[in-house]
């Protein structure tokens, strides 16, 4: 299959698998570089604890970067969680690891922010790099300014997906023609895509590629827990609840307790915070949160990447 993303991306199929932080290390994002899709490392990508020291930050990347590169001679992606032009320009995270990644010779750039912040893509572009970019809240006003800004590929987010939400409550049927028609380059769509028939259903409704996360979680090469995936494979959207304005998650015991507070009007945003490594990597169901997208009904096994991959563009 070619068209203006698989040139882009230089792969064989129109797919990149979303970056997920904690969820993300060099085997499963090699295992879809492999497979023919663009693999994303997410921050914290590989790492069991947290540091909060931006170097370190840095480094542990560039060491999963490599570990990918042992595992695969495709190319591969990493993930910048971006703020607006004044926020970065001091912001050490991001700043170290740009210039890791570059030093690693890294193309693609899955950037995501609530604002366009053109003195990052200025960077990017200047190190010959790729950008995806994936507002939080789409609109057509902001994929306009991310096109005249230098992006090469847009992402347009249903509020169906897994993660942290938009701020408005679309779905992905809505979100992805609106935002097709507001440019010229390509867009790739997210939230729910799970199978199949959500991949022509995307390219239906005019986006020329898919950009998956929940899908990828359970799959054998994720690093996330048995448990977590076991989870996944039992649950539904009807076991599934609002725990903040733009979080989602199975209701485990602990997004249970989460979800009471929500609904009372109180601030979840810290009980949510830490909540992936713990309910997601550590399978700790009980004391975690499994943020996935509503359409999880259809996964119903776990299957290697490659078999997914094979499956998802299946004639
Ligand atoms: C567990 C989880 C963690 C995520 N973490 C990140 C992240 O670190 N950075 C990011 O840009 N997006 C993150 N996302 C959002 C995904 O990149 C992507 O937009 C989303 O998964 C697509 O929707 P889907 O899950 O319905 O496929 C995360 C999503 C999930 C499910």
């Amino acid at each position: 299959m070619k068209n203006r993303v698989t040139e882009i991306l230089n792969t064989k199929y129109p797919l990149i698998q979303a970056p997920m932080t904690w969820i993300t290390d060099a085997k499963l994002v090699a295992a879809v570089s492999n497979a023919g899709g663009l693999g994303i490392l997410g921050p914290n990508a590989g790492q069991h604890t947290l540091t909060s020291d931006p170097i370190e930050t840095a480094e542990r990347m560039r060491n999963e970067i490599r570990k990918t590169k042992e595992l695969t001679n495709h190319s591969f992606g990493v993930n910048i969680i971006s703020g607006g032009e004044n926020s970065d320009k001091d912001n050490p995270y991001v700043n170290e690891i740009l210039k890791v990644a570059f030093e690693e010779n890294i193309k693609y750039f899955a950037i995501i922010g609530g604002e366009i912040n053109k003195s990052l893509f200025d960077k990017v572009k200047e190190n010959n790099g790729v950008i995806i970019f994936r507002p939080i809240t789409p609109t057509p006003a902001m994929m306009r300014e991310a096109e005249k800004a230098g992006a090469d590929l847009l992402v347009a987010t249903g509020f169906d997906e897994g993660g942290g939400l938009p701020g408005k409550s679309l779905g992905t049927f809505t979100v992805v023609p609106t935002m097709v028609d507001s440019v010229n380059i390509p867009v790739l769509a997210a939230g729910g895509i799970n199978d199949a028939r959500g991949v022509k259903a995307a390219l239906a409704l005019g986006a020329e590629g898919v950009y998956m996360g929940t899908r990828f979680i359970a799959t054998q090469e994720a690093p996330s827990a048995h448990e977590t995936k076991k989870a996944i494979l039992d649950s539904g959207y009807e076991n599934m609840e609002l725990i903040g304005g733009t979080m989602r998650s199975i209701l485990t015991k602990h997004a249970e307790k989460i979800q009471r507070k929500y609904e009372n009007n109180e601030d979840t945003s810290r009980d949510v915070s830490g909540g992936f490594r713990i309910g997601m990597l550590e399978g700790k169901l009980d004391e975690g949160i499994v943020s996935v997208n509503t359409g999880i009904d259809v996964i119903k096994d776990i299957p290697t990447v490659k078999e997914l991959v094979e499956r998802l563009f299946e004639k």
